[in-house]
């Protein structure tokens, strides 16, 4: 019997491939960024099972040209980089990697909110670039604090919960909103979107990318949270308007904001938000840890070999979200 045929898109850290290679043909893409669109167009069209990162588009072209395809397994718990109705209608399973990233990427969005209310990076390059020349002053660097604060988080996920956690115990009001009114524990629910983006002191965003959450924030919402309040983004670039956070920063509406995910990826140089002041910037690391990256992979590998062999995915996506 002929051997499945799997491509992955990357090394992943920690990726158990002795397990894949155990009953399948497995290439594994060596180029040091992703893989271009015509390899992984050659590659699907041969393979039946994909293992794919959140760069990697898996759209209805691709799945229309994979007739062997079987499971596509992305190392992400974002999705929108794949066509998941295109794939279910194809009988191709979809794996994501949700609950294993959620401590790393709470614990970056918290670190994210103390940088921008602290003024972290500021500070940083205030003593490496030579200007800490006068002796401890009381007005030097203030920032916010936490205690006491409102946290209003958009999104009650497994991300938003572990955020809401973290908030409380560095004593900071929590309030909530989601698309569905579900309730949290812990988590006032304001109901309305807007009167969370009245009440916050920061706002984080913590939603998938989809059609109904794309420029989620724009002017309209920047201009309807406090003057001087803090946004915080590390969902997915989109969600929040760069534009209208650009205009927000410069005109002080907002005191500062922090992202690790942008519109476009890897962020160009020539960014408007690059020149914005009172913004941290980090590059998409939310669950950059090592331990994380290696559950991650771990976690892909499980739900390709479920998909290799016809079975259900310990994590599903079907269309209607993930499981
Ligand atoms: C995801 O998993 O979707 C993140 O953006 C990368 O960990």
């Amino acid at each position: 019997m002929t051997r499945p045929r799997v491509f992955a898109c990357r090394e992943l850290p920690g990726a158990p491939w002795d397990a894949v290679r155990a009953v399948a043909e497995l290439r594994v893409w060596e180029g040091e960024d992703a893989v271009p669109r015509e390899v992984l167009l050659g590659e699907a069209a041969r393979c039946e099972g994909l293992v794919v990162t959140l760069v990697d588009r898996i759209d209805a072209e691709l799945l229309g040209a994979a007739p062997r395809l079987r499971v596509v397994s992305t190392c992400s718990v974002g999705v929108d980089h794949i066509d998941v109705a295109a794939a279910a209608a194809r009988g191709v399973r979809v794996g994501n990697t949700p609950g294993v990233l959620t401590e790393a990427t709470a614990d970056l969005a918290f670190a994210l909110l103390l940088a921008a209310a602290r003024r972290i990076p500021e500070a940083e390059r205030f003593v490496r670039e030579g200007r800490w020349q006068k002796s401890w002053e009381p007005a030097l660097l203030l920032g916010r604090e936490l205690a006491g604060a409102t946290l209003g988080i958009v999104g009650l996920g497994e991300i938003g919960q572990a955020m809401a956690r973290r908030a409380a115990g560095f004593g900071m009001r929590v309030v909530g909103w989601t698309r569905s009114g579900r309730e949290v524990a812990g988590v006032e629910s304001v109901g309305a979107f807007d009167a969370l983006l009245a009440r916050a002191d920061v706002v984080s965003v913590h939603v998938a990318r989809t059609p109904e959450t794309l420029g989620l924030i724009g002017a309209r919402e920047l201009a309807r949270m406090k003057r001087g309040a803090l946004l915080v983004n590390t969902a997915r670039g989109g969600i929040v308007d760069e534009r209208a956070l650009c205009a927000a920063l410069a005109s002080g509406q907002l005191g500062g904001a922090a992202l690790d995910v942008f519109a476009t990826e890897p962020l160009p140089l020539d960014s408007p938000l690059l020149a914005a002041p009172n913004l941290v910037v980090v590059p998409h690391i939310g669950s950059a840890t090592h331990a994380t990256r290696a559950r991650m992979a771990e976690l892909c590998v499980r739900n390709l070999l479920a998909g290799l062999r016809g079975e259900e995915l310990p994590r599903a996506v079907s269309a209607l979200g993930s499981r």
